[in-house]
This record gives C-alpha cells, sequence and structure tokens, in this order.
C-alpha cells in the first residue's frame, strides 16, 4: 500500500506496474473546483493515518507530491509537509517526495503561508526537505532543463541499493544517465528556479490566463495553480456522459478549434480499477492546460482563452464524447486510440 496526496500519472502507473495499491488521501477540499483554500494539494491526515494503521508492515513508504499536479498543480503548505512527516514517522513509514514542481510549491508557501513572507525561497525549500526520507525528481519541470531528473536519499542503504539498479539500466553512478554537460545544466536550472522574481513571473503568467476564464465565465480548479489551468470538464460538457469521457471531448474541442494542445487529467488518465478493470469516474475529470516556462507571451494567453471561450459558447451543442477503440494494459491514455462518437 502506497498512501500519496494524489500520485501521478507514472508514478502510481509504476506502483501499479509492481502490483502495489496507490492509495490517494489527499485533503477533500481539492475535489470541489469551485471552493478557494489556499493549499488545495494538502494530505488529510485523517485519511493517511487510517491507511498507516490498518496496514501495519505492509506500507513501504508514503508519497508527498509538491505540487500535487494531478488536483490543478496545487501546493502543499510547510505545516501540512511537516505534519505528514511526523506521522509517518511515527509508524516508522519513509516519506518520498514527488518533486517535480518543488520550486512552485515554495513560492507559495511564501505569498500564502503564515510565517515564511520574508524568507527566501531556498531557505523554505531547505525546510521542506528537512524531514523527508528522499526525492525524486523530473528534472524538466522546475529544474529547468530539456531533460533528466534524480533520486536524492539521506538513507545510506537506500543510497547503495539504488546504485546497483544504475550500473544495468544506465551506466555505472558517476557516469551512466545524465552527462556532465545536463548536470552543468539542472545546477544553474536548480539555481535560477529558485529566485523568487523569476517564480513569480512564470506563476502570474498561469494566473492571467485565470482571469481572461473569469472573464467568460469558464469554470476551473480554483485558486490557480502554479504551472497550468485546469478546466472543470464536469462543468462545461454536461451533456456528454461520463462513458463518453468529457474531459477527453474537450481536449479534442479545443485542438479542433484552434490547434491548441492540451491534455486531459480525468477519467481517461484514471484508467481502470487493477482488480475490477472497471473505469476509475470518482476522481476529477479535467482538461490540463500546461504552460512551458520562458516559451510563451501573454498575447498566447489570449488566444487560448478566445479559443476556449469559442468552444464554451457552442458547449450545448456538444452530446457527445469518445469511445475507446484500443487501449494498452497500463497507463492507457498515453496511447489510446479513440472514436468520435455522434
Ligand atoms: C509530480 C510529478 N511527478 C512526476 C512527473 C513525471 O515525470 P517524467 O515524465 O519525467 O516521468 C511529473 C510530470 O509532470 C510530475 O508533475
Amino acid at each position: 500500500m502506497i498512501p500519496g496526496n494524489a500520485h501521478f500519472d507514472t508514478t502510481k502507473g509504476h506502483i501499479e506496474s509492481r502490483k502495489a495499491h496507490a492509495i490517494d488521501v489527499t485533503t477533500d477540499d481539492a475535489k470541489d473546483t469551485q471552493k478557494e483554500v489556499p493549499f488545495k494539494g494538502n494530505v488529510s491526515l485523517e485519511k493517511l493515518e487510517k491507511v498507516l494503521k490498518e496496514n501495519p508492515n505492509n506500507v513501504p513508504f508514503m508519497v508527498l507530491t509538491v505540487t500535487n499536479n494531478t488536483v490543478g498543480g496545487q501546493p502543499v503548505s510547510m505545516k501540512n509537509i511537516k505534519e505528514t512527516c511526523t506521522l509517518c514517522h511515527k509508524y516508522n513509514v519513509p516519506v518520498i517526495m514527488d518533486s517535480a514542481r518543488f520550486a512552485e510549491n515554495a513560492y507559495f508557501i511564501k505569498v500564502r503561508e503564515e510565517g515564511y513572507a520574508n524568507k527566501s525561497i531556498k531557505e523554505i525549500v531547505r525546510e521542506m526537505y528537512a524531514d523527508v526520507d528522499a526525492a525524486t525528481m523530473s528534472a524538466k519541470k522546475d529544474g529547468i532543463v530539456n531533460m533528466g531528473g534524480f533520486i536524492a536519499t539521506n538513507r545510506e542503504d537506500w543510497f547503495e541499493g539504488a546504485k546497483l539498479f544504475c550500473i544495468p539500466i544506465e551506466g555505472y553512478v558517476t557516469y551512466g544517465g545524465m552527462s556532465g554537460r545536463d548536470l552543468n545544466a539542472l545546477a544553474q536550472g536548480l539555481n535560477e528556479n529558485t529566485e523568487f522574481d523569476m517564480l513569480e513571473t512564470r506563476i502570474h503568467q498561469v494566473k492571467y490566463l485565470a482571469e481572461k476564464l473569469d472573464e467568460y465565465g469558464i469554470p476551473y480548479q480554483r485558486p490557480a495553480g502554479g504551472h497550468a489551468i485546469f478546466v472543470d470538464a464536469d462543468k462545461v460538457l454536461t451533456h456528454v456522459p461520463k462513458e463518453e469521457f468529457p474531459a477527453q471531448t474537450l481536449t479534442c474541442e479545443l485542438y479542433l478549434e484552434a490547434g491548441i494542445r492540451g491534455v486531459e487529467v480525468g477519467f481517461m488518465l484514471a484508467d481502470r480499477d487493477p482488480e475490477t478493470k472497471e473505469n476509475r469516474f470518482n476522481g476529477l475529470d479535467l482538461l490540463r492546460l500546461a504552460i512551458p516556462r520562458r516559451v510563451y507571451t501573454d498575447n498566447h494567453m489570449d488566444v487560448i482563452a478566445a479559443a476556449l471561450k469559442n468552444v464554451y459558447d457552442r458547449r450545448e451543442q456538444i452530446t457527445r464524447g469518445v469511445a475507446i477503440e484500443w487501449e494498452a494494459p497500463l497507463m492507457r491514455h498515453f496511447t489510446v486510440k479513440l472514436k468520435r462518437l455522434g
């Protein structure tokens, strides 16, 4: 059993491919897209404790994802990070921080959590990691590099164990995987992206798009998160039944409208229950518009918003969605083949 605050899709795929269970322990606040709370990515300590209590010696670690991508790039507070670590450690369960968007999380702690306004992003980051046992990092997000990542841990036994996997998979630890040049770029990226001004510029562009959507009355996961806007398809395509994947349909409609390539983070991505093989319809059904750093201008945001408005204005006419023609047994959303209905 691997509890976590809404495991990222590939993280969940890895867990399920190893025949383990990913159990979502995100706070219920995240389920209501219209509720404005500052740290919607938080762990529900009650849900987490229930998993820890009911599964003695069967929880090898807990995954704490900052920011919580799946529920809308929503941050986790410092208080919640600390309480999560304390609770897990009480049950002798280590905590692994899924860190792809750690710097954006630190930004939100600085601007939203009491006591952090005068701390630098780097100080906040150090504090975020003080109690965790390990971190996994997909560096092409908050490391601002083209590709690469790392595992970091202060547990020597884990370090030695992980090192062994490097040799068959990517080469010896000092020369496999990323080249020296790429490691240098990553060091520079981590340094730059833990500067407040850099984060503020980027996160404000996401907010700018959110304000445009507010103007047009288009519902999204509120408040706007760090890296993306997540449009609430359930509230837009109300005539498309869940079995026909509303968010996936909205994603296709936006692409057809203006060539804008979003991605579904909803029922398609939620995949099937590994045991019952039924579709999992219990989470949110969202269209994610992730905004790459240092790529677009605010004019591009205007175009995205206008295109979404065009789709929104004709939402009543969209009554059919998509059907699955072929799907892979795991992480189907990457390769699924769909047919347009209607
Ligand atoms: C929290 C989190 N973990 C993991 C990943 C996936 O990383 P990768 O594509 O490098 O496997 C992402 C990607 O957005 C993410 O946001």
